[in-house]
């Protein structure tokens, strides 16, 4: 709320920053007549006919602020995309008496994180960001660690249930940057990915308790 009345201010700075940029010329033009009352109509007109490239993004978010948002939701769509390979991973090679439940429960998942990184990637490009898509990337922006070799059934619960929870982490550690500039969006979001992950991880650790 106390934010909304600075909120403006950003945003109009960021467009004159903006097309400041391009269409530098033509702004210096612009200074020297501001003085003599002419061009405000003028210039108005001029600036309409030059979108040539990129329209900036306006809405009401300044820059620095989308790009904070987006960075977090980088880390995030690099956590759900990293517990996206493992639970596919232990998917292919659990193994033992409970193999049935957790080739299923592993199947469930990762379908489900399959679809949830689109969304996040989505996300990121709708404020303006490029979406990181490559391992490269992914090994540098995720929290969750790659697990090497084939663990025990056990085992890949309780990493499953780790990186679910690493997850929640991020995905609350961006809240505070999104509510600050009111960017319901990405907090339904959060509150989506939060849930569901909570969820996973509550039935992941409950296979493991008598
Ligand atoms: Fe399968």
């Amino acid at each position: 709320m106390a934010g909304k009345s600075t909120k403006k201010k950003p945003a109009q700075k960021e467009t004159q920053a903006e097309s400041k940029l391009e269409h530098q010329s033509e702004k210096q033009s612009n200074k020297s007549t501001s003085k003599n009352s002419v061009p405000a109509a003028k210039a108005a007109t001029k600036a309409s006919h030059d979108v040539s490239t990129a329209i900036p993004v306006n809405i009401g978010i300044d820059d620095a602020e989308r790009g904070a948002i987006a960075q977090g939701l980088s880390n995030l769509l690099a956590d759900t995309y990293t517990l996206y390979l493992k639970t596919h991973n232990f998917h292919w090679n659990v193994t033992g008496p409970m193999f049935q439940t957790l080739h299923l429960m592993f199947e469930t998942q990762y379908n489900e994180l399959a679809l949830a990184v689109d969304l996040i990637a989505e996300r990121i490009r709708a404020l303006g960001y490029p979406a990181p898509g490559t391992y490269a990337e992914y090994a540098k922006l995720s929290s969750i660690p790659e697990t090497a070799g084939v663990p025990k059934a056990k085992e890949m619960i309780k990493l499953l249930v780790e990186g679910q929870e690493s997850v929640v982490r991020t995905a609350r550690s961006i809240f505070p940057a999104a509510e600050k500039v009111n960017d319901e969006p990405t907090a339904d979001l959060l509150t989506q990915r939060m849930q569901l992950h909570e969820k996973n991880a509550w039935m992941l650790r409950s296979l493991l308790e008598d």
